[in-house]
């Protein structure tokens, strides 16, 4: 079956023009150190992103979102940041960035950088001066220091949780402890500081002049704090409302006032600089706050990502986001992966919910253990499929590098050549910790040819170690492959810019409850199968499925049908 009609228009990168560029757009996130190797160090690079943009060009994607590459001592994979205003020398210079940046753009792609304003990194000239400074002095403000418990202080102000295990307070050693939400070398910054503002109206206004079009914003909803002078026990913490705007640290309501302060910046641009909120909070209702077009104008919904492959949660949770980023203002946002969770043809794989760690022994693994208890064809079939789903629907999508090569996560990383300190910290914790294996096994450098010292990533020992079935997956071999993972991309993408009209969509009633069936306003429609036995094929005229389909539309596969 010809999975798209040459009828159709032909590929045009760019084709998203004009200040609402990023309503429908299509954004790749490159995590820099491993996509793209150029000096064979072993670390990706900004020219290493630079020699790909052919490739993503082809791949039809509208932006680029780059995780963090500002120097960084890679206490948390380069979310502990030095210098917001910098490139890490590993990484490359400024230089590179602009010349990055102007290649992007020669390609009709827009450019995101990732800013990180919950916490700095331990090094960062404010920490490093409030350390250097006394309990008490000025220095010490732009941060969250506390008096220690106990006679001398040798006690934590609270016996709160950090993310990635352990205390979230650490001692300075004169009796006084500072809030790291994340890791230690994370400490977080005090937004009642108007240095802490200036800081950032700062860098987005350096990265703005650069040309870059959009961030995306870490953390957002954790910025605003009010810590009571008694600190609640980390039990008591667990009983307050984090819905209510009041919470201590979670959601607050005046965390929208520094996002009103950063809109002015971004539209004093033409076109005005884009925002998107990463807000792991609780409801589709507060997370539009952050995507209000005075303040952040999108946030992440990860509700997809988070869900089972299942017809009922899929149907809920597009409903119930539609109608939330359209009450807003904003425009939807659809992800199944990034550099945070487990790749979605494993997390399909699993058992249902069945991602999240497990603790055996002293060890976390994937449940179902990281060898065994993974279907990955039925994960990637189902991942082929939620991925047409997602793309048939209004709003952006954002994709995560490597993804467009089907590749599953990489469980076996040598434990003692992992990085990621949601791994390592959270060996001895039962606290938050992404997934079971930490995040390294998404975070693979990534295979572009099917042989060669790190098939194709760079000419050195990669950073994290590639297994030996990658270069299976390897983008030159998929290029020339019309049934590859990478071809379904690139036509679904292709396609999608006929697709793409009025953001909303119509739900077609189909009398099973497991076939979802929606329609675009422009005649598009889009068909999943989310079930285990093969469903009627319906009526119209496919250009694009996830599976070979023949007489019937088989299990676990989605079509689109382009108007008649
Ligand atoms: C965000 C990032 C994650 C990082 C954390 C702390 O969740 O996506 O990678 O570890 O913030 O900055
Ligand atoms: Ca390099």
């Amino acid at each position: 079956m010809p999975r798209s009609d040459s009828s159709l228009a032909p590929h045009e990168p760019g084709t998203v023009a004009g200040a609402d560029w990023w309503r429908q757009a299509v954004v790749y996130q490159v995590y820099p150190r491993s996509f793209a190797d150029a000096n064979g160090d072993g670390i990706g690079d900004l020219k290493g992103v630079t020699s790909r943009v052919g490739y993503l060009r082809d791949l039809g994607v509208d932006a680029v979102w780059l995780s963090p590459f500002y120097p960084s001592a890679l206490a948390d994979g380069g979310y502990d940041v030095d210098d917001y205003r910098d490139v890490d020398p590993r990484i490359g210079t400024l230089e590179d960035f602009d010349e990055m940046v102007t290649a992007l753009h020669a390609a009709g792609l827009k450019v995101i950088v990732d800013i990180v304003p919950n916490h700095s990194s331990d090094r960062h000239v404010f920490f490093q001066a409030a350390l250097a400074a006394p309990a008490g002095s000025p220095e010490r403000e732009r941060y969250i220091f506390r008096d220690g418990l106990g006679e001398n202080g040798e006690l934590p102000p609270s016996d709160w949780p950090a993310a990635f295990g352990g205390i979230a307070w650490e001692p300075v050693g004169d009796g006084q402890w500072y809030l790291h939400s994340f890791a230690k070398e994370q400490p977080d910054f005090n937004w009642n500081h108007p240095d802490v503002h200036e800081e950032f109206l700062e860098t987005l206004r350096f990265w703005s002049d650069r040309g870059v079009d959009g961030f995306r914003v870490d953390v957002a909803n954790m910025l605003a704090k009010d810590l009571p002078e008694v600190l609640p026990s980390a039990a008591e913490l667990l009983g307050l409302d984090s819905t209510s705007g009041h919470h201590p640290f979670l959601d607050r309501d005046e965390v929208h006032d520094i996002y009103a302060a950063w809109r002015e910046v971004f539209n004093s641009y033409d076109p005005p600089r884009t925002a998107v909120a990463e807000a792991w909070v609780s409801s589709p209702e507060r997370r539009a706050r952050y995507a209000a077009p005075t303040g952040l104008g999108q946030a992440f919904n990860f509700d997809l990502l988070t869900a089972d492959f299942d017809p009922a949660a899929f149907r809920r949770i597009v409903t119930e986001n539609l109608a939330q980023s359209a009450a807003i203002g904003s425009s939807s946002t659809w992800v199944l992966s990034n550099h945070d969770v487990t790749r979605h043809p494993t997390r399909y794989g699993l058992p249902p919910l069945a991602g999240r760690p497990v603790k055996q022994g002293t060890e976390w693994v994937l449940a179902g253990g990281p060898a065994d208890g993974i279907d990955l064809d039925a994960g990637s079939r189902r991942a082929r499929a939620a991925t047409l789903f997602l793309l048939g629907l209004p709003g952006s999508a954002y994709l995560y590098q490597g993804e467009e090569l089907g590749l599953p996560e990489v469980a076996e990383i040598p434990n003692d050549q992992r990085q990621d300190p949601a791994y390592w910290r959270s060996l001895d914790a039962d606290g938050w910790t992404f997934d079971g294996l930490g995040r390294d096994g998404c975070r693979v450098p990534i295979p572009w040819e099917p042989t060669g010292p790190s098939f194709g990533f760079g000419t050195g020992e990669p950073h994290l170690p590639q297994p030996g079935w990658f270069g299976q997956s390897a983008a030159s071999a998929q290029e020339a492959d019309p049934d590859s993972t990478l071809a379904l991309y690139r036509e679904a993408l292709l396609l999608r810019r006929e697709l793409q009209s009025g953001e909303s969509l119509e739900w077609i009633e189909t009398g099973s409850d497991q076939v979802l069936h929606f329609r675009r306003p422009n005649g598009w429609e889009i068909v999943t199968n989310f079930g285990a036995e093969a469903a009627p094929l319906p009526q119209g005229r496919i250009v694009l499925a996830s599976s070979p389909v023949a007489a019937d539309l088989p299990a676990e596969t989605t079509v689109w049908l382009a108007p008649a």
